[in-house]
């Protein structure tokens, strides 16, 4: 096409773009009203008529508790900008299959990248457990939430090794380049048409795990799951955790195997790609643990066994074996038994191979390969070992639990991240300097101390650079240095930390949070 077109084209579409911002730009600078509060923070919620689904708690008097139970501005403002963050900007389509017309789609980008990761669609939606009811109409959250697992069904039984997807055909909408994988060299392969990135990240498969279990948890409405692709995929993917237990580098003849799952990208970056040509590090079979070839940033393993995954894949084989038991038939009866076994022996594994002793405490080792070596580590990024109480692993008073907080929020943690504008962990993919606020909310959800809270609050509220929206990572030195302004599953969170802290300690919402001293 030539530039010429692509002008008239920019200039047809003007009117479009003028009624409805592109939110990428949007979200990076700031709005009219101000927040009142003394860090003038911006409104950054899309127009009424622009919004991706039209969330009714801020507009229909659900919200008026919240708002009366604060009385810091600059903290209703980041609650009012970042809670509806999902439904207001990143439902790109919401449909139905084409071979059966009930079958609801959801299709959810993650914000600034045009596709759908298994782990940010499930948290993204988890934000909005809170809301959920059941409610069989096509215009309610559960009908999301219904869309959103019927289309991972759909991804998990074509292509159970991958992180990120296209949008489905149905949609019309067409894939999205992803220039950084186009020479990826992966094991199995896998369609471009469907998959926008293909890194085999254990958490992936057990967020589906997580959203299922957490729409039956909240809405009891087994019989969903007997319709379409939920069983076949549910099937799937547990043959998936039937081959990797009995994977390992070695066989017991000490010959390599074929490997499940191999990955190799052209990149100057050591986390983007597989060591020994795509298999990782060796790992040893036989342990009770999975293996991860990335981790939920991203991000390869250093060791492939990650306990934080391994942690979160035992919590939702539990908790979606009942919905299993819920179908009514003999097979998936069994299968839900074969799930919380598996869960039980996972269990094992990692309070026998994760934790090791650092400074003569035990603690969660962040990684482990099974012949004794262990990264001493957290990452931002959920499932991280902060966040084990809050996906309901373990209780965060459980002892060694706690020595692991203690080690990882000190500089005992090579990515905990200090400064001035904000402390907290990051991690490899943004690298040392920056901190993820993602983390300072799992603190806080993770924590019963008022005082360590309260000042986790403040310097979230301090750290948006004015714009009342959580980025993905913030330079702890500089607010104006962050990274991705607009990163959905971040912002959702921060909103159901305030509704977790409005049941939980309302007399902290209460509280104003005075503007630190920034750099
Ligand atoms: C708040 O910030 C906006 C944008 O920078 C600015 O135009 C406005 O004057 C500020 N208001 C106050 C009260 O500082
Ligand atoms: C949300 O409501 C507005 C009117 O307030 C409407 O213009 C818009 O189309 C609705 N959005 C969706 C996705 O239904
Ligand atoms: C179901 O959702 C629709 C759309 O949000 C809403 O109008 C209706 O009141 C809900 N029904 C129930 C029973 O909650
Ligand atoms: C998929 O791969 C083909 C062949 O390499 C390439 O031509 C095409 O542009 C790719 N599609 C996307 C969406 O990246
Ligand atoms: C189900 O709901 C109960 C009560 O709200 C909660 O304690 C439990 O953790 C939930 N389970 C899941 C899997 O979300
Ligand atoms: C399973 O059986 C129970 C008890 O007979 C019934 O209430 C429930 O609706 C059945 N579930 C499904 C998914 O059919
Ligand atoms: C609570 O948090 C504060 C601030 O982080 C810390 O100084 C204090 O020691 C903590 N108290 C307890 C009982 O852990
Ligand atoms: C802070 O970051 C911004 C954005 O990257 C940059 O323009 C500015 O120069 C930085 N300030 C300092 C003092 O380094």
């Amino acid at each position: 096409m030539s530039v010429n077109l692509l002008a008239l084209l920019a200039l047809l579409c003007g009117i479009a773009i003028a009624q409805c911002p592109d939110y990428l730009q949007y979200s990076q600078s700031w709005h009219y009203p101000p927040s009142s509060g003394p860090r003038n923070i911006s409104y950054m919620r899309p127009e009424p008529a622009c919004r991706t689904f039209n969330m009714s708690f801020f507009e229909d008097g659900s919200s008026d508790a919240i708002f009366y139970s604060m009385s810091d501005f600059d903290l209703w403002r980041t609650f009012l900008n970042s809670y509806p963050n999902t439904l207001d900007t990143a439902i790109r389509w919401k449909g139905y299959a084409a071979d059966s017309p009930d079958e609801e789609l959801t299709f959810i980008v993650t914000g600034d990248i045009d596709a759908m990761w298994l782990r940010d669609s499930s948290n993204q939606m988890q934000s909005y457990l809170p809301l959920l009811t059941a409610n069989s109409s096509a215009d309610s959250l559960a009908s999301l939430f219904r869309g959103v697992i019927n289309l991972q069904a759909r991804y998990l039984l074509t292509s159970p090794y991958c992180n990120a997807f296209q949008p489905p055909v149905e949609s019309g909408i067409a894939p999205a380049k992803n220039p950084s994988a186009s020479q990826d060299v992966v094991f199995p392969t896998y369609d471009n048409a469907s998959v926008f990135e293909c890194k085999y990240e254990l958490d992936s498969l057990a967020s589906f795990l997580q959203i299922s279990a957490q729409y039956y948890n909240a809405t009891g409405d087994a019989a969903f799951f007997g319709k379409h692709h939920w069983l076949e995929a549910i099937n799937h993917v547990y043959q998936v955790f039937n081959d990797l237990y009995f994977s390992s580098t070695y066989d017991v003849n000490g010959q390599v195997k074929q490997p499940d799952y191999s990955f190799t990208r052209v990149s100057d970056r050591a986390t983007e790609t597989l060591a020994n040509d795509g298999l990782g590090n060796p790992f040893k079979g036989g342990i009770g643990l999975f293996r991860s070839a990335f981790r939920p940033s991203d991000d390869a393993t250093i060791y492939q066994y990650l306990i934080p995954s391994n942690m979160m894949l035992a919590r939702y084989l539990e908790a979606a074996a009942p919905i299993m038991v819920a179908l009514n038939d003999s097979e998936s009866a069994v299968t839900s038994v074969h799930m919380t076994q598996l869960a039980t022996i996972i269990r094992q594994g990692i309070e026998e191979h994760g934790i090791v002793t650092v400074g003569g405490k035990r603690v969660y080792a962040y990684e482990v390969d099974g012949y004794g070596s262990a990264n001493i580590m957290d990452d931002a990024n959920i499932p991280s070992l902060l966040s084990a109480p809050f996906f309901g692993y373990l209780d965060a008073n459980d002892d060694v639990y706690q020595n692991t907080r203690a080690l990882l929020l000190s500089y005992g943690n090579p990515y905990f991240m200090q400064g001035p504008v904000i402390s907290a962990i990051g991690g490899p993919h943004q690298g040392p300097g920056y901190a993820w606020p993602m983390a300072s909310i799992v603190r806080i959800l993770t924590s019963d101390n008022d005082t360590e809270i309260s000042e986790q609050l403040a310097l979230i509220i301090d750290s948006t650079n004015t714009l009342g929206l959580i980025h993905e990572s913030i330079n702890t030195f500089n607010s104006s240095d962050y990274t991705r302004p607009w990163f959905s599953w971040a912002n959702g969170l921060f909103g159901q930390m305030i509704l977790d802290l409005y049941a939980r300690k309302r007399h902290i919402l209460g509280q104003s949070f005075p503007q630190a001293q920034q750099s």
